[in-house]
């Protein structure tokens, strides 16, 4: 009798010491009581496929990409799901019995979910949603946005080009507006999301001026250390319903270790204390 071998996921990236995704898999791992684990990997570009390639062989049921990897992940699968194909870039790769690589995007599932959770009465109709920031992740966040129901995104980015290509990609829903106009669009919005680096821990400072938002505006940060950034701080002073980063990390995670290790994971205090921790 030949036994089951103990399933393997991780997460390939460069660097990879900074990942919470050991601490989070293996906090779900243990709450279930299943069996496997889940390994950092520090992989460099020109390794990458060899790798990729090597881990089905090695027991690896799926991995998460990270930076840099999640664009050129793509060339490499044998399958991409849709909204990885808009979002131009794959978190989790799914390693099928039948040898085929499956490319997922979960980013802005985590996304939403991470907004219902932390802002239950959003909804995606209560009017316009101001994204800052048009990098890898403002692309995620407005295909889920555009996804969920969202009609008007408004979108600033200092590099102003990189927000027009992304309107000329996903259409008259996102309308540009320059970023020295940044605060003025916080005025029009129910719903304010910072996908820049601004406000990290070792970044600039995030100081767009937020005189305009309005008490009730449901404000999100992607940026998740510190865990409350400026924009929160001041936001949850003004009357605004604020959502941290984190969840996203969270919720993202929850489909992929799913479809790795067979249960759909909760995420809970104890899931972000295991995190923290
Ligand atoms: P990610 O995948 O996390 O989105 P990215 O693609 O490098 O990372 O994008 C980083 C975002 O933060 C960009 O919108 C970037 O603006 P530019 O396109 O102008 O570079 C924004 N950003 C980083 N540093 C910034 C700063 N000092 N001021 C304003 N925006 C900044």
């Amino acid at each position: 009798m030949t036994e089951m071998p103990i399933p393997l996921a991780g997460v390939v990236g460069h660097p990879i010491a900074h990942s919470k995704s050991p601490q989070l898999h293996k906090h779900w791992l243990k709450s279930y009581r299943l069996p496997g684990d889940y390994i950092p990997m520090d992989v460099q570009e020109d390794d990458l496929e060899q790798v990729i390639r090597a881990l089905p062989k090695a027991g690896f049921v799926g991995v998460n990409i990270t930076i840099p990897h999640k664009i050129a992940i793509l060339q490499m699968a044998d399958l991409v799901t849709d909204r990885a194909t808009l979002i131009g870039a794959a978190n989790t790769l799914i390693f099928r019995r039948d040898g085929k690589i499956h490319a997922d995007n979960t980013d802005g599932y985590g996304f939403i979910a991470n907004l219902r959770a932390g802002a239950p009465g959003w909804r995606s109709d209560l009017g316009p949603a101001a994204i800052l920031g048009a990098g890898g992740a403002a692309r995620a966040v407005i295909s889920a946005l555009i996804e969920a129901g969202v009609t008007d995104i408004l979108l600033s980015n200092r590099t102003r080009p990189k927000a027009d290509a992304l309107r000329a990609e996903f259409g008259s829903k996102v309308r540009v507006v320059d970023w020295v106009q940044a605060g003025n669009m916080l005025e029009e919005a129910a719903t304010v999301v910072n996908t820049t680096s601004l406000g990290m821990t070792g970044a600039a400072d995030f100081r767009v001026p937020l005189d305009g938002l309005r008490r009730g505006t449901i404000v999100t940060d992607l940026v998740y250390a510190p865990l409350r950034t400026r924009l929160l701080q001041e936001a949850d002073e003004m009357g605004c319903v604020t959502v941290d980063g984190l969840g996203m990390l969270l919720h993202q995670a929850v489909p992929a270790f799913e479809r790795w290790f067979g249960v759909r994971p909760e995420v809970d205090m104890r899931t972000r204390a295991a995190v923290l921790g």
